[in-house]
């Protein structure tokens, strides 16, 4: 079977603006520039975005587009045995989509609760308890919460009629799901600049304090949010530019890819901020504690947010009509990246048939996160994978690419196709700047969960998140063994 194209180069443009503009833009990033120095956070942001974002988008996009496969094929054709970096990636992107999906799902009771603003007598009251009704502690798992489950099975059903013809189908679903939520944080940055306070919001975004900067934290999160925010480390970028034609551009579209996700994160930053100014204007709260709220931000503090405006129901049904719509295409890009490398082994199996499999399994793994405990379990997950397997899986692909099979080759394959020439300067980030910062970043974060366990969590839940990063490392140390005994033994 020819394998599946994109409709245009429009349309590959914007499936991978939509895999990387999701949550963290919106979510993540604004609220770690409250946290880290304001202002003064653009600046390891940016030089992160410049000397290694990019950098290794534009790998993922020369590997998926010159070797024309998915994952385990595309790092197979980098050394024979490096198949088992696939499976690495493909249990990693099982295990954050099975929980990105939650987080959606969560979307969708607030989409539905806006239309009677249900959380404006307590907010927090109103996510812990209404929503999530959530237990006592990680050890009380206290049974399935119903209407999360009902939720996801929402979510996965729109996430397989996005995905179940491939390149087709998500051709179609981005051409509306990409630009819609940049639309409506348009709508509400008009609503946050009519409000009283929203250039005391904008003066804590933008206003640098500098002495964020000697925080090596501040450098770290940094780092990790730009892989992140680029759908890097996990095949995503990979899959999707294996279904570009050979020859098409390659630095452009990187550039592309970088700069719009980035111009986006700052924009929606305007918007969070601004509305976060006019909330301390109404309640006495400090902008500070506001914005660095961490994960509450999107469910307890914006919603607060919105229930103070005039027409809160209609904001409320825009911001969550935009928390979906952002979210949707970074979900089902992580689904692509199992399909890819399912078909690619598996070339007799039908692509709907596939996509549905992918989804049950996906939708499964998630239940997990619909018990009562689910908050703790998404926590835990979503630290390992961030943390490790996210930074793991990237330090490996760069030593493939860029110390086994070659870093010049496909820099020359780069040029031959692209309008924008990349220089010798990408070798070396490929070569050392990448691999030296995220081992760097590792051992940070390795001797800081060491030294106190994360979160406070006990230590069989903790376990948990350390099979997350184990299990799928052993399975490659395996495939990888298993390749080489194969290899010796013809
Ligand atoms: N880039 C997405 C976001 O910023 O929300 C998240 C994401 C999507 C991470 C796909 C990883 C991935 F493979």
């Amino acid at each position: 079977m020819a394998r599946q194209r994109w409709a245009s180069r429009t349309v590959f443009l914007l499936a991978a603006v939509g895999s990387a503009v999701g949550l963290g833009n919106v979510w993540r990033f604004p609220y770690l520039a409250g946290k880290y120095g304001g202002g003064a956070f653009l600046i390891p942001y940016l030089i992160a975005l410049i000397i290694v974002g990019t950098p290794m988008l534009i790998l993922e996009f020369v590997v998926g587009q010159k070797m024309q496969q998915g994952a385990i094929g595309s790092f197979r054709k980098l050394h024979p045995y490096a198949g088992g970096l696939g499976i690495f990636t493909m249990i990693s992107s099982l295990v954050i989509v099975s929980y990105y999906a939650v987080v959606m799902a969560w979307s969708v009771i607030y989409f539905l609760a806006s239309f009677g603003v249900q959380w404006s007598d307590n907010p927090k009251n109103y996510f812990n308890n209404s929503v999530l009704q959530i237990s006592d502690g990680v050890n009380n798992l206290g049974g399935i919460n119903w209407s999360i489950l009902l939720c996801l099975t929402v979510v996965w059903i729109l996430i397989y009629f996005c995905i179940w013809q491939g390149t087709k189908s998500v051709g179609k679903v981005v051409l509306y799901s990409v630009p819609l939520p940049v639309v409506l944080l348009g709508l509400l940055l008009l609503r946050a600049i009519t409000l009283p306070g929203f250039l005391d919001g904008w003066r804590a975004y933008l206003n640098p304090v500098w002495s964020a900067l000697v925080d090596p934290e501040v450098w770290t999160s940094a780092f990790s949010q730009i892989f992140f925010t680029l759908s890097l480390g996990f095949g995503v970028m990979i899959t999707y530019s294996s279904y570009k034609q050979e020859d098409d551009d390659i630095a452009r579209d990187a550039w592309s890819t970088a700069i719009i996700n980035s111009a986006i994160s700052l924009f929606a930053g305007f918007v969070v901020f601004g509305i976060l100014g006019y909330m301390a204007s109404q309640t006495d709260t400090p902008l500070k504690e506001l914005a660095a709220s961490g994960p509450g931000l999107a469910f307890v503090v914006f919603p607060e947010a919105l229930s103070l405006m005039p027409l809160p129901w209609l904001f409320s049904i825009l911001f969550f009509v935009m928390l979906l719509s952002l979210g949707i295409d970074s979900a089902f890009s992580i689904v692509e990246v199992l399909n890819g490398a399912i078909l690619d082994q598996h070339k007799h199996l039908k692509l709907s048939v596939v996509s549905f499999w992918v989804c049950i399994a996906g939708f499964i793994a998630g239940i997990i996160y619909t018990t009562r405990a689910g908050l703790y379990f998404l926590d835990i997950t979503d630290h390992f994978l961030t943390n490790y397997n996210l930074i793991l899986a990237a330090i490996f692909q760069v030593i493939l690419a860029g110390w086994i099979y070659g870093v010049e080759p496909l820099r020359r394959h780069i040029n031959q196709v692209s309008d924008w020439r990349v220089g010798k300067w990408w070798n070396i980030s490929i070569k050392y700047v990448i691999p030296i910062i995220l081992t760097c970043l590792l051992a940070t974060q390795l001797s800081k969960d060491i030294n106190t366990p994360y979160g406070g969590y006990p230590v069989w839940a903790l376990g948990i998140g350390w099979a997350i990063v184990l299990i799928p490392l052993m399975l490659f140390l395996l495939c990888l063994l298993n390749d080489w005994r194969r290899n010796i033994e013809v």
